[in-house]
């Protein structure tokens, strides 16, 4: 039976950093305030002349390089994302002309932070079937691009950063499920008001702001973070005493904190970015779990449980042998 398996990982956070000092400064907020509801102590945030594509390119030349692969080799590219370069051409397609990987599959998906588990289920899926050798995906925002600077329900919590990983098949075992779901009813507890087919002439990107009702949201995400990890316990007749390694979105550390509790997982075995990182949407997940690998905690052989949610809303779990 062929797995597919993480060969590398590499990871890229602009190198502005904005700290809530810095916040104090633009809006009616406290350090004191911003750390007590969200564990949040700083955030990444791309200059102008940066691009999302960017922030892939420099993960994703890491994740290649730890895995010994070169971009002849890459023939998928699956990037979770909610602000992408343009609406088209598709961000891969722009990484993939940046790198100078030749003609192959390349895509991005939006499915808010679950961005990228959402890709990384995709590329496993492409792989089992055979269609696919090496696999680069990737999570990356600049989701401060739709913040309003001015509204501190939202400006405190949001960062940029790209994560990225390189999926092979493998006789090994590595990924061993992937659970995704979604539920459009929560539309209204978070999105953002502009699209091409709605609002776009009455009020251009720059004009808007992340709409989001952050208790509401906060409850969902708790609950659902705890049943997506018993879900794929489940699935594969795991306990939590399997698991070397919980890598959830970082939204908040009282979300992280709650959801743990909700399953009984200690926090020592919870990877947690969210301090330094603020949340990165659909880049959390894979700049946690590269953080973990590249500090040592992660080792190769261990079992990871990664999971998210986002806007939709959206959720997805993977279980994998690192
Ligand atoms: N600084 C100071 N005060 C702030 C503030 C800030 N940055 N942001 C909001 N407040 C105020 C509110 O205006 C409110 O004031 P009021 O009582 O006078 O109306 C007060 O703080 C309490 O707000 P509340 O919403 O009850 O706080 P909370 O404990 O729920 O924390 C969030 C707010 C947004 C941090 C929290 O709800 C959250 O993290 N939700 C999930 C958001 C999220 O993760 N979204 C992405 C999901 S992928």
């Amino acid at each position: 039976m062929t797995f597919s398996r993480i060969g590398g990982t590499g990871r890229y956070l602009p190198e502005r950093v904005l700290t809530n000092a810095d916040r104090e400064k633009i809006v009616d907020t406290t350090d004191e305030w911003i750390r007590t509801r969200t564990g949040i102590e700083e955030r990444h945030v791309a200059t102008d002349d940066e691009q999302t594509s960017d922030l892939c390119v420099n993960a994703a030349k890491i994740a290649m390089a730890d895995a010994g692969v070169d971009p002849q080799d890459i023939d998928l590219i699956v990037i979770g994302t909610t602000s992408p370069d343009l609406l088209f051409p598709n961000v891969a397609t722009i990484v993939q002309h940046k790198m100078g990987i030749p003609a192959c599959a390349a895509f991005s998906l939006e499915t808010a932070c679950s961005g990228f588990i959402y890709a990384i289920s995709t590329a496993d899926k492409f792989i089992r079937a055979g269609d696919t050798k090496c696999a680069l995906v990737i999570g990356a925002e600049i989701i401060t691009r739709l913040i309003d600077w001015e509204d501190r329900n939202t400006c405190v919590l949001f960062g940029d950063g790209a994560g990225a990983v390189i999926l092979q098949p493998s006789e090994e075992q590595g990924i061993m499920s992937t659970h995704l779901g979604a539920d459009g009813q929560y539309k209204d507890l978070l999105y953002y008001p502009v699209g091409v087919s709605n609002n776009l002439a009455a009020a251009g990107v720059g004009d808007s702001r992340i709409m989001m009702a952050g208790n509401e949201v906060f409850k969902v995400a708790v609950k659902t973070l705890a049943s997506i990890a018993q879900t794929a316990l489940d699935a594969n007749n795991m306990t939590l005493d399997d698991v070397d390694w919980l890598i959830p979105h970082q939204a908040n550390l009282r979300i992280i904190q709650a959801a743990a509790k909700r399953i009984g997982m200690p926090m020592e075995k919870v990877i947690q970015t969210v301090q330094m990182h603020g949340n990165t949407s659909a880049a959390s997940v894979p700049l946690a779990l590269d953080v973990g690998i590249r500090d040592g905690r992660i080792k190769r052989g261990q079992t990871l449980l990664l999971e998210a949610f986002g806007g939709g809303f959206t959720w997805g779990s993977v279980l994998l042998r690192y």
